[in-house]
C-alpha cells in the first residue's frame, strides 16, 4: 500500500521552458560568459531525471539570442532525442531576439514571416502557441488577425481546457525598463480569454519565476534556463546573473493548475524520508495514515 494523502495524480503533466537564447556560433557564450547550449542540455537532464510523466515540453519563446538559422538547429539537435525519449509533444514559441522568418523554416519547415501560432492538442488538454513577437522590436503584442483567430479556436471548449502559451507575460513586472518590453495591450488580451476555457497562460521574457493573473487566468512565468535577472538589485537596474535558473513543473489537475519551480543545478540532497518510515507506512490503511504521519511526536 502507498503512502498517499489520497488527491487524485494530475491529468496532464507539462515542462515548462522558457529563454534558451542558442547562440549560432559553437562554443559561444552570450554575454562572455554562458554556455547557453549547456544550460540547455541541463535543464533537460533534471527535466527526464524527475521521473515524471511529461505530456508537453513546452519553450516559450527567447530560443534563440539572434534567430541564426543554426541556433535553431542546434535546439533540435538538443531537444528532439529528449522528447523521443519522453514520449511527449514539443511545443515552441519565439519570442523577441527569435526570427520568424528562420524559426519558420527551420522548427516548422515552411517559408512564411507571419506569425507561427499554432495548436497542440494532447489527449483533451488544447496547447495554444501564440506569437507575440513584433518585428522589429523587443516589445510584444499580437495583430488583429492573432486575435480573430485566437477567438475562433477557442469558441469550441476542449476537454480539458486550455494552456497558452505566450513569450511576453501579461502582467506587470516589477522592472520599469523591462516594463517598456512587455505586452503592449493586456486589455485586449484579458477580454479576449474572458469566458472562454483558458486555464492558464505560460510565459517567459522576464528571466525571473513569476506569478500573476490575466482576469481569472493565472499567468505562470518559467525563469530563464540561460540566465536571470536578478531580482536582488535595485529595480531601476536589469543586473543578469548566473544562477539560479529553472523550469516550472506545471501539473494540470481537473480543478486546477499548480505550478512548482525546479532549479537547473542539482545541489546536495538527502533522504528527508527515510526508507524505514515508507515502509512502515505502507503497512498502514489509508485511512489511518493522516493520523499516523501527522501527529506530532514530542
Ligand atoms: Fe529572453
Ligand atoms: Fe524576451
Amino acid at each position: 500500500m502507498a503512502l498517499s494523502g489520497g488527491r487524485p495524480a494530475p491529468t496532464h503533466v507539462i515542462a515548462h521552458l522558457s529563454d534558451p537564447h542558442l547562440l549560432g556560433t559553437p562554443g559561444g557564450r552570450l554575454a562572455g560568459r554562458i554556455d547557453t547550449a549547456d544550460q540547455l542540455r541541463r535543464a533537460l537532464a533534471r527535466v527526464e531525471a524527475s521521473g515524471e510523466a511529461i505530456d508537453a515540453l513546452v519553450i516559450s519563446g527567447d530560443l534563440t539570442d539572434s534567430g541564426e538559422p543554426a541556433a535553431y538547429e542546434l535546439l533540435l539537435d538538443i531537444v528532439r532525442p529528449v522528447v523521443d525519449r519522453l514520449g511527449c509533444a514539443l511545443v515552441l514559441t519565439g519570442g523577441n531576439h527569435d526570427e520568424r522568418g528562420a524559426l519558420a523554416r527551420v522548427l516548422f519547415g515552411v517559408e512564411d514571416d507571419a506569425p507561427q501560432d499554432r495548436v497542440t492538442t494532447v489527449r483533451g488538454l488544447r496547447i495554444v502557441t501564440l506569437d507575440s513577437a513584433v518585428p522589429g522590436y523587443h516589445h510584444g503584442g499580437f495583430s488583429d488577425d492573432q486575435y480573430a483567430w485566437l477567438a475562433e479556436e477557442l469558441a469550441t471548449p476542449a476537454q480539458h481546457g486550455t494552456v497558452l502559451v505566450i513569450h511576453h507575460a501579461p502582467i506587470t513586472y516589477r522592472s520599469p525598463v523591462m516594463q517598456l518590453l512587455d505586452f503592449d495591450d493586456v486589455d485586449r488580451l484579458r477580454a479576449a480569454v474572458a469566458g472562454t476555457d483558458v486555464r492558464a497562460v505560460l510565459s517567459g521574457h522576464l528571466h525571473v519565476t513569476s506569478f500573476g493573473q490575466l482576469g481569472h487566468v493565472p499567468v505562470i512565468v518559467a525563469g530563464g534556463v540561460s540566465y536571470v535577472d536578478d531580482v536582488g538589485a535595485p529595480r531601476l537596474l536589469l543586473m543578469g546573473v548566473d544562477g539560479p535558473q529553472s523550469w516550472n513543473l506545471v501539473e494540470v489537475h481537473t480543478d486546477e493548475v499548480v505550478a512548482t519551480v525546479v532549479p537547473v543545478d542539482q545541489h546536495e540532497t538527502w533522504p528527508a524520508l527515510s526508507e524505514a518510515v515508507v515502509d512502515f507506512m505502507a503497512t498502514v490503511p489509508p485511512q489511518d495514515q493522516r493520523e499516523v504521519f501527522s501527529r506530532k511526536r514530542s
